[in-house]
């Protein structure tokens, strides 16, 4: 199979099957050289991440709409239209690989199809895009309930957050300060051809010069990092959690913010929860790979009465699902995925995962709610809401330099720090 017929049903199973992109891609390369691994990776990051741009130019240059059953000759044009506006491939190219692969689909009717619609696009490319331009989904290539959101949430702030969220993410690493220090893991990094620069947000965190194999990056399966990214290394910090106190990570796979707990403090007490054996034994994996021991739960966190031991906790982090707006540029198919009639289920899970979590709190214990949410009604509405209707809640200041302060917590933004967009809440019981 050609790295591009990859990509097409890679993408097919997120656009027709809404499955998570990061979990149909190791499967579907396999078979391919490193090399069309790398484009197969790259056009359906990039055709997701474009989505919104080059879906309305297919359906105005088709002459009649395409049926849901040949979604697959519709991404092959989708990352034709990536591979000339985006990738060095020859315009000449980028139409007959397309053309071949509607052979290689079996479906021969569609090589007229698409040899005709992009040629037509390479000859009226900029008027096709004048005319397409005004709508703000074209523009910014993102759908237009999110764009209408964090217009109204960000006011200052949207078009970068957008501008952002088509760019490609950097890497950033964490280092167990246990193993090396992180300026010397940076010099061998650096001898290792990778170069690097120190995070001035987290004391542990490495911005890498480019992507990296994780095998490639020295004492990774000794435990001496962690792929996470800045944004996700601010949670642990204001936990702090000390010696011996009794912490609970409510949903913890796949166990970044947990395992930055215990190289922090590994004497602290460690309860991580998570739903599902496959999320668990993940959870264990990473532990298993840190040299870090927690005692891992199988459970709903909102049904603490079928796990708890009745023993309160000093310490709870609450890093809840979320429409995972704030990393789309990391995850670009969530574009796609993710719609506005999911967001109120997703608050009223947020709000029974703090109800139910609450009350296993110690008095003068903390719970740091976060999410990687741009939308206000997950992060601030949500706190205003339970901080409202709690009257043992006392909402605690977050004084740091990054991101920017909102009402009740404090939001990382890519915008502002070039990071993933995290809120953070930190409440304490009275
Ligand atoms: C944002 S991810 C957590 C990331 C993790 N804290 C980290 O830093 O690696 C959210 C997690 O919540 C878990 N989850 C969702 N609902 C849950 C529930 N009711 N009980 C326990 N875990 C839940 C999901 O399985 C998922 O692993």
């Amino acid at each position: 199979m050609s790295a591009r017929l990859a990509a097409v049903r890679c993408i097919v199973e997120v656009l027709a099957r809404g499955r998570m992109l990061d979990e149909v891609i190791p499967g579907a390369v396999t078979a391919l050289s490193a090399r069309d691994r790398a484009l197969a990776q790259e056009i359906s990051y990039g055709v997701l991440r474009w989505y919104h741009r080059f879906d309305p130019v297919v359906d105005h240059l088709l002459h009649r709409p395409m049926s849901p059953a040949d979604l697959d000759v519709k991404v092959l044009l989708l990352a034709a239209l990536h591979e000339i506006e985006h990738l060095r491939t020859p315009d000449h190219a980028a139409v007959s690989e397309a053309v071949e692969g509607a052979r290689q689909l079996g479906k021969p009717w569609a090589a007229g199809l698409i040899n005709a619609l992009l040629r037509r696009f390479l000859r009226e490319r900029a008027n096709v895009f004048a005319a397409l331009n005004s709508a703000p989904e074209v523009r910014y290539s993102h759908p237009g309930w999110l764009i209408e959101a964090l217009r109204g949430d960000w006011p200052d702030h949207w078009e970068q957050i957008l501008a952002r969220g088509n760019e490609h993410p950097p890497m950033d690493i964490r280092v167990n300060a246990r193993h090396c220090p992180r300026d010397e893991y940076a010099g061998r990094l650096a001898a290792a051809g990778i170069p690097s620069r120190l995070s001035t947000l987290t004391d542990c965190g490495l911005r890498l010069a480019g992507a990296a194999n994780v095998q490639e990056l020295p004492g990774f399966d000794a435990g001496a990092v962690t792929v996470q990214d800045l944004a996700a290394q601010l949670a642990a910090p204001l936990l702090e959690v000390k010696p011996d106190q009794r912490v609970l990570d409510a949903c913890a796979a796949p166990g970044g913010k947990a395992s930055q707990i215990l190289e922090a403090c590994p004497a602290a007490k460690l309860v991580a929860v998570d739903r599902g054996p496959d999320r668990v034994r993940l959870l264990a994996q990473n532990l298993k790979r840190l040299r870090l021991s927690a005692t891992l739960i199988d459970g709903d966190a909102a049904r603490p009465e079928h796990w708890w031991d009745k023993r309160p906790f000093d310490r709870i982090l609450l890093d809840a699902p979320c429409s995972a707006t704030g990393v789309i540029r990391r995850h670009p198919d969530i574009k796609c995925r993710r719609g506005q009639e999911q967001l109120p289920r997703l608050a009223k899970i947020q709000a029974a995962l703090l109800d139910a979590l609450w009350p296993l709190l110690a008095p003068g214990g903390r719970l740091l709610y976060v999410t990687c949410s741009l939308l206000r009604r997950e992060n601030d509405a949500q706190i205003e809401k339970f901080s409202a209707s709690h009257k043992d809640v006392r909402v605690l200041p977050i004084t740091s330099t990054w991101g920017i302060a909102t009402t009740w917590g404090r939001q990382s933004l890519p915008s502002v720090d070039d990071t993933d967009g995290f809120y953070h809440a930190l409440l304490e019981r009275r």
